[in-house]
């Protein structure tokens, strides 16, 4: 499946089963996840504005890219605030 990562306008492959946040990093994408993935610092925080995810979300809403996978191809929106940088 296919990731589109907005703004940087970087489309990027997720495995079956991978959540963002991995797939992320293994694009090379730079992820402040101080937290180490688990879910409790908020810091992989993106906006989901295209496609289907498990546990389900709403177009637009703001998931965890640590706890989401894909369950489908999708669009991300990086927030302005957030420390998430492309390489
Ligand atoms: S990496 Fe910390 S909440 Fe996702």
């Amino acid at each position: 499946m296919k990731a589109v990562i907005e703004p940087f306008g970087k489309e990027i492959e997720i495995k079956e089963n991978e959540t963002i946040l991995s797939s992320m990093i293994n694009a090379g994408l730079s992820v402040p996840a101080s937290c180490g993935g688990n879910g409790s610092c908020g810091r992989c925080m993106v906006i989901l504005v295209d496609g289907c995810v498990f546990p389900p979300a709403e177009i637009p809403s703001f998931v965890f890219a640590c706890q989401t996978k894909p369950e489908t191809g999708i669009r991300i929106k990086i927030p302005l605030s957030s420390h998430i940088h492309s390489r």
